[in-house]
């Protein structure tokens, strides 16, 4: 899956943050709609590369408030927790995020039908 992360805390605006497509990483359907979605709710979206140390550090000073893996199958999967050659944290609580729940209902609310399509992503199967 590709990874998204959501900076932002307190009043400030929350942006997504995901890697730039540089060769190594599959350009997902659902990374890019997820990116026109935040846009499309007042969210900024930028690619950026980040590190896993990064990560980490903008998770202890509470800049990186949420992380998730979107992709087809899984739509999006929540990152409560980490661990890696950089250690272990929390993301944020460890609980799923507002903008991370956020995101998902709407790509589902299109998916199912359940919210008007103005990408004209679905299509009727016969
Ligand atoms: C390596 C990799 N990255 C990302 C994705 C997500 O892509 P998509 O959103 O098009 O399902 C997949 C899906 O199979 C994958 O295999």
């Amino acid at each position: 899956m590709n990874l998204v992360f959501v900076y932002g805390r307190g009043s400030a605006r929350a942006r997504l943050v995901t890697p730039p497509l540089t060769g190594t990483l599959l350009p997902g359907v659902t990374r890019d709609s997820l990116l026109t979605l935040g846009r499309e709710l007042g969210i900024d979206a930028e690619q950026a590369p980040i590190s896993t140390a990064q990560w980490r550090d903008d998770c202890a000073s509470g800049e990186l408030t949420e992380a998730f893996a979107c992709g087809t199958a899984a739509v999006i999967a929540p990152i409560g927790r980490v661990r890696g050659a950089a250690g272990e944290w929390l993301v944020g609580d460890g609980r799923p995020g507002p903008v991370t729940l956020r995101l998902r209902e709407e790509l589902l609310g299109i998916q199912h039908g359940l919210r008007p399509d103005p990408y004209a992503w679905t299509h009727k199967v016969c």
